[in-house]
């Protein structure tokens, strides 16, 4: 081949490392484009709700049901009790995180089926991740919501920071809604949102609810949460999403109030801004 025909492309960044962020940063520093500006994402608690069975699941999908004409819904499900038992036999056997993960992930996935089921007559099915990141746009264009599980599918490539997997629905579905520019992300639990320490446990009625806070001040906490601590960090380092909402799905109507943008549960701020 001769010298003039030799093509040249230019890009901003042929000529650098991509570890220097001095270098990047004019090139992708920029924020991303809103993918689907439009779409709530929904993550509807594992323990919380899923294990609970009918007398928890049933006042849920009526009142997504409801929700169907005004919002268009990603509902991510989490996982449960299945995947504790899961998580406590294979610690015994000493499985490493990334065998963990998977197993774990796929009880968030059977919860999602179950709940896909019982909005199937609305025109709701269960899609799996790869639809979620590349086909969600026309799924959502044929039906009011689809469900897929909250679990990221890191599997075998989880973090090894933990024996039980760092990433777990609450993060996945933070991820997924600041990646693909949503609307807005509600975490559905079982108590009315983020209090100073666990309502539950020892001296829980002393527990007083935190009605607006920030993924740093939360970051400052030392207790346990009602979310995977990974997802303080996903927060500090989002694109789009400005604010979760924590909300109590076992109260009729808090969901809705959210998703109408009412101050209900607690509100955490992001890292991004608008
Ligand atoms: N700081 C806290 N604020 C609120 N709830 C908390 C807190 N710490 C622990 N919890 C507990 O977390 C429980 C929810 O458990 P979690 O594992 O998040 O369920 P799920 O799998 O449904 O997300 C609540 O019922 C509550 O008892
Ligand atoms: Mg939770």
């Amino acid at each position: 081949m001769s010298a003039n025909t030799i093509k040249h492309i230019a890009s901003p960044l042929a000529r650098q490392t991509l570890l220097d962020g001095d270098l990047t940063r004019p090139v992708a520093g920029k924020r991303p484009i809103r993918l689907l500006p439009w779409v709530q994402v929904v993550k509807i608690g594992g323990r919380s709700i899923m294990d609970r069975g009918a007398e928890a699941i049933l006042p849920i999908v009526e009142e997504i049901r409801k929700l169907l004409p005004e919002h268009r819904l990603l509902i991510l499900t989490g996982a449960g009790v299945r995947a504790r038992h899961l998580y406590g036999v294979g610690l015994d056997l000493g499985l490493p995180v990334g065998s963990l993960a998977p197993l774990a992930a796929s009880e968030a996935g059977q919860n999602g089926h179950i709940l896909a089921s019982l909005l199937a007559e609305d025109g709701v099915s269960y899609v799996e991740h790869d639809t979620i990141a590349s086909r969600l746009a026309i799924h959502l264009s044929a039906a009011r919501a689809v469900v897929g599980s909250g679990f990221p599918p890191f599997h075998h490539h989880e973090f090894p920071g933990s024996r039980i997997p760092m990433h777990r629905a609450d993060t996945g579905a933070f991820l997924v809604a600041d990646a693909l520019g949503a609307a807005g992300l509600t975490i559905v639990e079982d108590v009315d949102g983020v209090y100073d320490a666990d309502p539950s446990g020892p001296g829980g009625d002393k527990a007083t609810l935190i009605g607006e806070t920030s993924a740093a001040e939360l970051a400052k906490v030392e207790g346990p949460l009602p979310f995977d601590r990974a997802l303080l960090d996903a927060m500090a380092t989002a694109r789009h999403i400005e604010r979760v909402q924590i909300v109590n799905g076992r109260v009729p109507g808090r969901l809705t109030a959210a998703l109408r943008g009412e101050h209900v549960g607690t509100i955490i701020h992001t890292g991004a801004r608008a």
